[in-house]
This record gives C-alpha cells, sequence and structure tokens, in this order.
C-alpha cells in the first residue's frame, strides 16, 4: 500500500506578503486537494501572512531553514522556537542551495536536524548530486555519503521521524526532470541505506520526495513509483493554480497504484 501523498511548496526567495494572501485566495478556490498532505514553505516576511491564510485549512507550513542553537548572537538567522511560534510544523534542511551558496555541510544538516527536533519541528532533509557526479557515475555515493553525515549520531526514533528530499541538482529549476526510472533508483537506495540504520519495515514509513522540475505534466509519472511518495517543489508553486495540479496528479496516481 503506497503512503498518502505529500507535497510541499519551496517558495524559495519569493512572494511578499500581498503575494502570500493572493495565493491563498486563489488556492481556497480549488476543489480535490483534501486527500494529499499539502505543505508550504514561504519565506520568513510572508510566515505571519500564511499563518493567517492557512488556519482552518488542509495546509500546513514549514520554514526553509534554521539556525542550530534556539537563541542568541546570530545576526540574521531563524531559529526552531522561532518557527514553531510562527505556525510551522515542517521545516526544510540541507536544501542544494543553502549548501551551494551559504556554506551548508553534512555537519550543519545534522545539527540543524537535532535543532528542529527539539522544537517539535519535522524536518524536510535534502540530499542530491551535481551533474558532474552524476556524469562520473557517483550519484548513489554521493548520496550516501550525504545520508550518513547529515544523519550521523541521530536516534534510530529520530531518523524515522524524518522526511527526506531527493532534489538532483541539475534538475532543479532547469526545466530537466530526472525521468521517473532515475528518480526511483535513487530512492530505492534511499530506502536501503534507510533500513540498514533503522531496520527494514521502519523505512518502509519514511515519506521520501523528489524535487526539481516537478510541473503538472510531469507529477504522476513520477508519484507511480514504489519510492516516490510525493513532491518538493520549487518554481511550479508559485501559482496556486499549477501547485493545485501537482498535488491532484498525485492524488490520482496514488489511486492508480493502490
Ligand atoms: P524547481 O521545482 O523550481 O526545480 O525547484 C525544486 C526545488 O529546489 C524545491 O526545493
Amino acid at each position: 500500500m503506497k503512503k498518502r501523498p505529500f507535497v510541499a511548496a519551496n517558495w524559495k526567495m519569493n512572494m511578499t506578503a500581498g503575494e502570500t494572501r493572493a495565493w491563498f485566495e486563489a488556492w481556497a478556490s480549488l476543489a480535490g486537494t483534501e486527500e494529499a498532505d499539502v505543505v508550504v514553505c514561504p519565506p520568513y516576511t510572508a510566515l505571519a501572512e500564511a499563518a493567517r491564510r492557512a488556519a482552518g485549512i488542509a495546509v500546513h507550513l514549514g520554514g526553509q531553514s534554521l539556525h542550530w542553537e534556539d537563541a542568541g548572537a546570530y545576526t540574521g538567522e531563524i531559529s526552531g522556537p522561532m518557527l514553531a511560534d510562527a505556525g510551522c510544523r515542517y521545516v526544510i534542511i540541507g536544501h542544494s542551495e543553502r549548501r551551494r551558496y551559504f556554506g551548508e555541510t553534512d555537519e550543519t544538516v545534522q545539527k540543524r536536524i537535532a535543532a528542529a527536533v527539539r522544537s517539535s519541528l519535522r524536518p524536510i532533509v535534502c540530499i542530491g548530486e551535481t551533474l558532474a557526479e552524476r556524469d562520473k557515475g557517483r550519484t548513489l555515493d554521493v548520496i550516501r555519503l550525504q545520508l550518513d553525515g547529515g544523519l550521523a549520531g541521530l536516534e534510530e526514533e529520530t531518523i524515522g521521524g524524518l522526511i527526506f528530499a531527493y532534489e538532483p541538482v541539475w534538475a532543479i529549476g532547469t526545466g530537466r526532470t530526472a525521468t521517473p526510472e532515475q528518480a526511483q533508483e535513487v530512492h530505492r537506495a534511499v530506502r536501503g541505506r534507510l533500513a540498514e540504520k533503522i531496520g527494514k519495515a521502519a523505512s518502509g514509513y519514511v515519506i521520501i520526495l523528489y524535487g526539481g522540475s516537478v510541473k503538472p505534466a510531469n507529477a504522476r509519472e513520477l508519484l507511480r513509483k514504489p519510492d516516490i511518495d510525493g513532491f518538493l517543489v520549487g518554481g511550479a508553486s508559485l501559482e496556486a493554480a499549477s501547485f493545485g495540479e501537482i498535488v491532484k496528479e498525485s492524488i490520482r496516481a496514488y489511486k492508480e497504484v493502490n
């Protein structure tokens, strides 16, 4: 039995409070998205507006990152308690853009996961290879290193509650999606590595998302694969209508394979 689809929007550095209000107004007019778990990750400055709009509807909120300390002299940073206070239940950790532009490493990923858990935020942990790594045939090695580094020292129970997002760097914002077969190969390897850490049964419950140029036109074929449980969507999530279509295509694929 496949898991109910989990579809998250990563708005990255887009969307003012006003645009957020308009997005939620458009979302409210859509029907048929109820049979999926839907999460929106706005920029910090739009969280208050998003929290007002998401109250009472089946959309949960997530942060796009967090600091590993709960408070202190870290100018420009946001902590787990702040995200929880702003209405977040989830937080993205280790996105490839943060690894590439802001010096995030597997070690800081591990520290941020621990901080998120302290604040009862459910981490969405991102992993993925670059094009050069894929071309050298190193994809599965890179994924394994990121998993082993990011999860080092975490308890089995913590690992079992994480959500993972496989986002091949070459597919992000490029319009070049991984084929369902390419994505499934990595998702299967992720679940296999998790099985070695927390046992096969527990690994079966872990939600593993795909991200990278997900659109209404390719969501269904991807979600039909056995180890793909949902999506982390960038560009196509900025319009409520296209994000809604991705959610609906996911629900359709889920019903087809169950
Ligand atoms: P795109 O959907 O714009 O390729 O972005 C994917 C992503 O990075 C989501 O976190």
